[in-house]
């Protein structure tokens, strides 16, 4: 039984999951995070679920060596591919994943039609594709995939607000609303990070849907059953990469205002 004050895990293919992470260091302030950026294998979003389940589970093994407490798959993709083999390979584990929000945007949508970003692997998933079908019963709304190629690495790269990212943004939202899409989910936890470009390539009256607060609600909810909750700590933050630890320092200052500890990894302590 792990120890309350032990630290949270928290990965993604690269720098998507500090949009996950955000909400929770604004949530639970007093809990100690560990983050984890799997840059030097993003994206995974074209890459075969066999490879995305070894990347997980060696990720896991790797932040399970500093004890956490709880994993938190901030990366839809992942959570889609290897959500299930991480419960099975470490039944000990508490498991935290996020999945597009098509259940609060079924509950928004005013004209029957929700567009939904992400990637190619999360879009063609066994997992999105019941949840699709869950809501899509429950609630009369249509939903328009689009995957969004080539838009993480965009993100991985810094470039957040340059024109390329924008033209890129806009040839994927605009088919979107041409079909009267009223509301669009940010199915890839990188994407709210171009937001401001998904606002205004969609145009007004369009609403957006990003999941990351609802997670971190789930996170506490999980932490406090499992008695697991720490309120007395200082809320540390480290950070790790398999990719360019410069690279992960700025993405955190830039995107979050955050100045965490950042180890680059080698290979062998996560391996491919
Ligand atoms: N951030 C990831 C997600 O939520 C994946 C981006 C990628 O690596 O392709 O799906």
């Amino acid at each position: 039984m792990p120890a309350a004050d032990a630290p949270i895990g928290i990965f993604d293919s690269g720098i998507g999951g500090l949009s996950v992470l955000r909400h929770v260091h604004a949530l639970l302030p007093a809990e100690e995070l560990l983050y984890f950026a799997d840059s030097g294998f993003a994206p995974y979003g074209a890459k075969p679920e066999s490879v995305i389940v070894e990347r997980a589970l060696a990720i896991a093994a790797f932040l399970l060596k500093l004890r956490i407490k709880v994993i938190v798959v901030a990366c839809n993709t992942a959570t889609a591919a290897a959500i299930a083999a991480l419960r099975t390979h470490y039944p000990q584990l508490q498991v935290v994943g996020v999945e597009p929000g098509l259940k609060p945007a079924a509950a928004l949508t005013r004209s029957g039609k929700v567009g939904v970003l992400a990637t190619a692997g999360t879009l063609s998933s066994d997992k999105f594709l019941k949840l699709r079908q869950q809501v899509s019963e429950q609630a009369q709304v249509e939903f328009l995939l689009q995957a969004c190629n080539g838009l993480a690495d965009q993100i991985e790269k810094g470039e957040t607000a340059s024109p390329e990212t924008a033209r890129l943004v806009q040839r994927y939202v605009a088919p979107l609303v041409a079909q009267q899409a009223d509301t669009l989910v940010l199915g890839c936890t990188h994407y709210p990070f171009v937001e401001a470009l998904v606002r205004e390539a969609a145009g007004k009256g369009v609403t957006l849907v990003d999941t990351g607060d609802a997670v971190a609600r789930q996170l506490e909810r999980v932490l406090r059953q499992q008695g697991l909750l720490c309120t007395a700590g200082d809320g540390k933050v480290s950070a790790y990469t398999s990719g360019s630890r410069s690279a992960l320092m700025t993405a955190f200052s830039r995107l979050l205002g955050l100045q965490p500890t950042v180890e680059a990894v080698a290979a062998a302590v996560a391996p491919a």
